[in-house]
């Protein structure tokens, strides 16, 4: 029962690429789905995101412009930026482990507790401080090849590695959105086609900051769906071994 009605909404869900501008849109439900957005799993619960809600005429046609007019961007009538924030992940590694340290205030601390708040205290900044000549990159290739060479290790060492993560637990979140959308009837439409660097200055993000996606949402209209779905067979792409 609980399972159809998730596929339901999985099969609800198309990137719909043209909105009614004369539907009521409940703006609550799109803060509730954002809101279900920060529920989604992230790497080390680091939550280097940020959700930025565009409603304002004038800001979303700046935008549309920016995702080249593109029929989504310029008919929705909201459009939500998922932002990377990798630049917070100073902040967000002391919170978490601000967290621990609230949860663990008053009790003798076990051999997990401690390697939890080492989690946050010294294996995250190994991951995520970067500095401009690279060393901290030649350190954890160094780390990597030396630790990981006949035995299992996690493999992150470049800038590129740490934006696969955080873009990785980005697209999730994106994808909680548009889920939770669905299943109120409302639909979306996920964009990468837009200039980055233009977007990112419309919306004052910082220099560390990364647009993972942007999101049209609202009511769509028939011809909003350009074409029937289709996917190559099950068969093709699920491998069970
Ligand atoms: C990361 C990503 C980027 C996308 N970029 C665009 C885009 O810029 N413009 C657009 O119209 N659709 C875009 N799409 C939508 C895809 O074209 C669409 O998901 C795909 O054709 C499958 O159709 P469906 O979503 O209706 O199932 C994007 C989807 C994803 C996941």
């Amino acid at each position: 029962m609980q399972q159809d009605f998730f596929a339901k909404i999985v099969d609800y869900r198309r990137s719909v690429r043209v909105y009614d501008a004369q539907a009521e849109i409940d703006e609550q439900i799109i803060q509730k789905s954002l809101e279900l957005a920060t529920l989604s799993p992230n790497s080390s619960n680091m939550q280097l995101w940020e959700f930025v809600w565009v409603s304002s005429p004038d800001k979303k046609e700046a935008i549309a412009k920016a995702c080249f007019n593109q029929s989504a961007a310029r008919t929705a009538p909201h459009l939500i930026i998922f932002l990377t924030r990798q630049d917070r992940w100073k902040n967000m590694a002391q919170w978490n482990l601000d967290n621990l340290k609230k949860q663990f205030q008053g009790k003798e601390l076990s051999g997990r507790d401690k390697r939890a708040m080492d989690y946050y205290g010294k294996l995250m900044p190994l991951f995520y401080r970067n500095d401009w000549f690279g060393f901290m990159t030649l350190l954890r290739k160094l780390i990597v090849l030396v630790k990981g060479f006949n035995r299992p290790f996690l493999r992150v060492s470049s800038h590129a590695d740490q934006r696969v993560m955080v873009h990785k637990s980005c697209a999730l979140a994106a994808q909680t959105f548009m889920l939770s959308m669905a299943s109120h009837e409302y639909d979306t439409c996920p964009m990468e086609g837009f200039d980055s660097r233009l977007v990112k200055k419309l919306i004052d993000a910082p220099a560390g900051a990364e647009v993972c996606m942007i999101v049209a949402c609202g009511k769509g209209t028939e011809e909003g769906i350009y074409a029937a779905r289709t996917r190559v067979s099950s068969e093709e792409v699920i491998r069970k071994i």
